[in-house]
């Protein structure tokens, strides 16, 4: 042990990994103290399993009981794609996890993801039959991608798991609605295909979210007519799911609330859960320097001091993923207290920490977490002029830690 302040920091640290209650994150000391999170990690993300799981309960209950179907694009909104499986893959209500990219698809059943897997887009050919016998489902969004999928089934002697991806109105991805029947017919007649589901993606003006629910609704009655029974019908991310009962189908399909933030800034508190924010962003001080009344920090100069002022490093900026917005008034914690941020870079972020040297080499940040209010997720969007998909631009090399202990 070098002096109080390192004991202190390996205690905290060590007590993340060990599963220690909250009372020995901030302050208190506990006789076994690894320093679990390893120096070269710095930044780092800590994920608590038990926020996942409670956050994924709640949106179930909000659905009247329905299953989630986790979207987990773009590596879990930053958090982590393999890692936020691993957790949500013991919830039983959750049914299985929804992303874009083939190969992470993939990388989820290496690293033993049990649920059902849907992959949202298209597949590289060489990885088709990889996909099918990893069970994962594949999305036929157009007539390209639908004669791609006949032709892979054609190769392959198991089942084909195929869901139907209608557009309604988004008009991004997914066959327009007005062909999907004649669609629909021709990849039903294929032996080794099995539809699964449908789904579609609705908008964020709810009365138009309530046509398109009209049209898939249409679409779902016109194959039913046609003895075409779909199993699994999804069409509601968060915004919709929280305000349209009627988008909740067989199941719903929620990215950002599963980490504990609305989809919008300035919800109405009737349409918000009591989640709790999923992930702690932490850095280590890398230094400490007082700096003089005139001084200013950062490429732009954009703060200039007006008196002597103790000013932190953090090794983390916008490179990394860290909104440079949070200049505009974001606060960090570090040791318990609140800091301004003053200056993001692409590499660095620092905080003014006053007249006083309160801080160290070593101490651990907070960025972000379910610390204090300010430093949410949603608090922080809000101080910073943000909004809540922030974490979407956290780097994927930001090593992460699974937590029992918050
Ligand atoms: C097809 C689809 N479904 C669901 C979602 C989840 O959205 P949200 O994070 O707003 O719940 C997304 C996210 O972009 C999506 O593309």
């Amino acid at each position: 042990m070098k002096n109080r302040r390192t004991f202190l920091k390996n205690t905290i640290l060590g007590s993340l990994a060990l599963g220690y209650t909250g009372a020995y994150l901030y302050g208190g000391l506990h006789p076994e103290n690894p320093m679990i999170v390893p120096e070269s990690y710095n930044p780092w993300i800590e994920l608590s399993r038990s926020a996942y799981l409670r956050n994924a309960k709640l949106i179930s209950e909000k659905a009247n009981g329905r299953g989630i179907l986790a979207v987990l694009k773009n590596n879990a909104y930053g958090l982590g794609d393999v890692e936020v499986a691993q957790i949500l893959d013991e919830s039983p209500f959750v049914h299985g996890f929804a992303l874009v990219n083939d190969r992470r698809c993939l990388a989820l059943r290496t690293n033993g993801v049990k649920k059902a897997i849907l992959l949202m887009g298209d597949f590289d050919q060489d990885l088709g039959l990889q996909l099918v016998q990893n069970n994962i489902t594949l999305s036929a969004f157009s007539m390209e991608s639908t004669e791609k999928i006949i032709g892979l089934a054609s190769t392959y002697s198991g089942q084909v798991l195929v869901e139907l991806y209608l557009d309604t109105g988004l008009g991004r991805m997914g066959m327009p609605y007005g062909k999907g029947v004649e669609w629909v017919k021709k990849l039903s007649n294929i032996p080794n295909i099995r539809i699964e589901g449908m789904y579609s993606t609705l908008t964020t003006p709810e009365d138009f979210a309530k046509e398109q629910i009209t049209r898939f609704q249409g679409v779902v009655s016109q194959l039913e007519e046609m003895d075409i029974n779909v199993p699994k019908l999804h069409i509601a991310p968060s915004l919709s799911m929280l305000q349209l009962p009627e988008s909740h189908f067989s199941m719903v399909r929620p990215g950002i609330l599963l980490h504990g933030s609305h989809p919008l800034v300035d919800m109405k508190a009737t349409d918000t859960l009591a989640l709790q924010p999923t992930y702690r962003l932490r850095a280590r001080v890398i230094r400490v320097e007082k700096l003089k009344k005139g001084d200013t920090i950062g490429f732009s100069r954009f703060y200039k001091l007006e008196n002597d002022e103790w000013i932190a490093t953090l090794p983390i900026g916008w490179a990394d993923g860290y909104f440079s917005g949070a200049e505009n008034g974001a606060k960090v914690l570090v040791n318990n207290e609140l800091f301004k941020v003053v200056n993001v870079n692409a590499s660095h972020c620092n905080l003014s920490i006053g007249s006083e040297k309160s801080l160290e080499v070593g101490d651990v940040a907070t960025l972000i977490g379910p610390d204090r209010p300010e430093i949410t997720p949603e608090g922080f969007s809000e101080l910073s002029n943000g909004h809540n998909y922030l974490q979407i631009q956290y780097k994927e090399s930001i090593p992460k830690i699974v937590s029992d202990a918050f």
